[in-house]
């Protein structure tokens, strides 16, 4: 195989399939059925769906583990050392360390695609998937950015593939109990949501290392990097540690709130904010802070038959932060439930959710009986998308979506994603004002700058405390905003153009 060749066509396909995205429907929200602009062919699903994966030695096996009742044909991981005993386990599947040569020579054969990369490289490898017509499992969280997360739910719809993200927890049994209680009015209004983690239990807030190690033979760093600017290699970045550096991760934030704040968003409709703000722990060049909070607030939305949807303010808290205690909680509960809580204040109770939309209750201790609204899912996260891939062969236009179709989990990632870019622009000491629909900051001054701290240059020196700071040069802060919402990839990743 000349992998040269095969990168070239492959991305020489991925253009000419980007250019044929000019013509495109709106998004799809979630529980419609998408505008159908171009029938597609309905075609018997097999009885096995053939599956590619990409990114395997850490969640993606737990991933696959659950596909196993389809043909795992391909399967691609930068790193073979850490993925050696997931290669071994599917003996069958040919095996690849750069994604683009395993769709050169594969995609075509495939029906599905499952990703569980580091997470920079989600939206290059689900994009190009869903643009040849692959349905797609990715993992959380969807997209580093605000941009790739609205093309991906309008490729899906576009291309009319079953997609789900990897935030299980929307298909538990607590998230759809949490949903109904508040959609019969159990809680009533809510204006006001804290939710936490306690999260990173990875590195964070970190320089940026100056070492060169050397890139283990084992590894191909040049695919792990992929769509993100070249850097010298340190075992820092991966695997795992990843998620704690800008280019590769969304922090603590981007990480847990896909599992976190599912309720909410779902739960009181939330769309996109207007408002963010945030602080944190030194705001650093590369690394993600070791702690943050985090204010979004959202508009009124239009009422449920049961429920009004007032203006809310959503609050984020992670690396030890946490929301105050709401009032009535008996002392000694621990607020934290399986990695962290979301906690809704309404105007006649307040109810706690886990992590993953685990064990939700209220604090009035009442325990409602109320009318199911939502399907319930009897089978994993993995097996009902697997589900919806099937139904959606023989009706792309009229199937049962998974949970976490990109038609939700797309909006709900730019959410998240907005909140990590508030993290980084918290220089500017404002509440930045959110055009949701735009995709832009709109009162971010013309002339503002914004810096980021270097290195911390504490020392003892003969016996006194001394600070030596030193930051980045200014930036002017609009475009560095612009470039959080949609980032230049590097050459040779080509993102499908964005469908009208
Ligand atoms: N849903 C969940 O509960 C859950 C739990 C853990 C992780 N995750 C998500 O899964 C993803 C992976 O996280 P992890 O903890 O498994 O990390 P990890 O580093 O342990 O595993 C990632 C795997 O992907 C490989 N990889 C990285 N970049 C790649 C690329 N471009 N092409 C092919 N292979 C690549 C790595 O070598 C590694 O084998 C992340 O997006 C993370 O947020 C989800």
């Amino acid at each position: 195989m000349s992998n040269d060749m095969s990168r070239r066509s492959f991305l020489k396909k991925g253009t000419a399939v980007a250019a044929g995205l000019a013509v495109a429907p709106g998004i799809i929200m979630a529980g419609e059925t998408p505008k159908d602009n171009k029938k597609k062919k309905k075609v018997t699903p097999p009885e096995k769906l053939k599956i590619l994966g990409v990114g395997i030695g850490g969640r993606g096996a737990a991933d696959l583990r659950e596909m196993e009742t389809e043909d795992i044909i391909g399967l691609c991981d930068v790193d073979w050392k850490y993925a050696d005993h997931i290669f071994k386990r599917y003996p069958n599947a040919k095996k690849y360390n750069d994604y683009r040569v395993m769709f050169d020579e594969m995609l075509d054969q495939a029906d599905a695609v499952m990703i569980a990369t580091a997470d920079h490289t989600h939206a290059i490898i689900a994009a190009q998937a869903i643009a040849a017509g692959k349905h797609v499992y990715c993992e959380k969280p969807l997209t580093l950015t605000v941009y790739e997360a609205r093309l991906l739910t309008k490729l899906a719809a576009k291309h009319k593939v079953a997609t789900q993200m990897g935030n299980q927890g929307s298909s538990g049994a607590g998230t759809r109990q949490a949903i109904e209680w508040l959609w019969n009015g159990e809680i009533g209004e809510v204006t006001r949501v804290d939710c936490f983690t306690d999260r990173p239990i990875w590195p964070q807030g970190l320089e940026k290392p100056t070492e060169v190690q050397p890139i283990p033979s084992t590894l191909n760093w040049d695919a792990f990097i992929g769509p993100a600017p070249m850097r010298d290699y340190n075992e820092i970045y991966h695997p795992w540690n990843f998620r704690g550096w800008w280019d590769f991760g969304t922090g603590a934030m981007g990480d847990m709130a896909c599992h976190i704040m599912h309720v909410p968003f779902k739960g009181l409709k939330l769309g996109y904010p207007i408002k963010a703000q945030a602080s944190s722990t030194p705001v650093l060049t590369d690394c993600c802070p070791s702690a943050e909070m985090i204010k979004l607030t959202f508009p009124a939305r239009e009422n449920l038959p049961k429920l009004a949807l007032p203006e809310v303010e959503v609050r984020w808290y992670d690396g030890g932060f946490k929301p105050e205690r709401p009032e009535g909680i008996p002392e000694g509960v621990n607020l934290n439930t399986d990695g962290g809580c979301s906690i809704f204040y309404g105007t006649k109770d307040i109810m706690v959710v886990g992590c993953y939309g685990n064990k939700p209750y209220l604090l009035s201790g009442r325990k409602p009986e109320v009318p199911h609204v939502l399907r319930e899912v009897t089978v994993s996260h993995q097996q009902d998308w697997i589900r919806a891939c099937k139904e959606c062969m023989v009706d792309p236009d009229n199937f049962t979506r998974s949970n976490s179709d990109f038609c939700e989990a797309g909006p709900f990632v730019e959410m998240v994603d907005l909140g990590v870019a508030a993290v980084r622009l918290q220089d500017l000491n404002q509440i930045l004002d959110w055009d949701g629909q735009k995709m832009q900051f709109t009162n971010i001054p013309a002339e503002a700058k914004i810096r980021f701290q270097i290195h911390d240059g504490f020392t003892i020196k003969d016996g006194h405390p001394t600070f030596a700071k030193t930051y980045t040069e200014p930036v002017n802060a609009r475009e560095f905003a612009a470039s959080l919402i949609k980032k230049q990839y590097r050459e040779g990743y080509v993102l499908p153009d964005m469908p009208e």
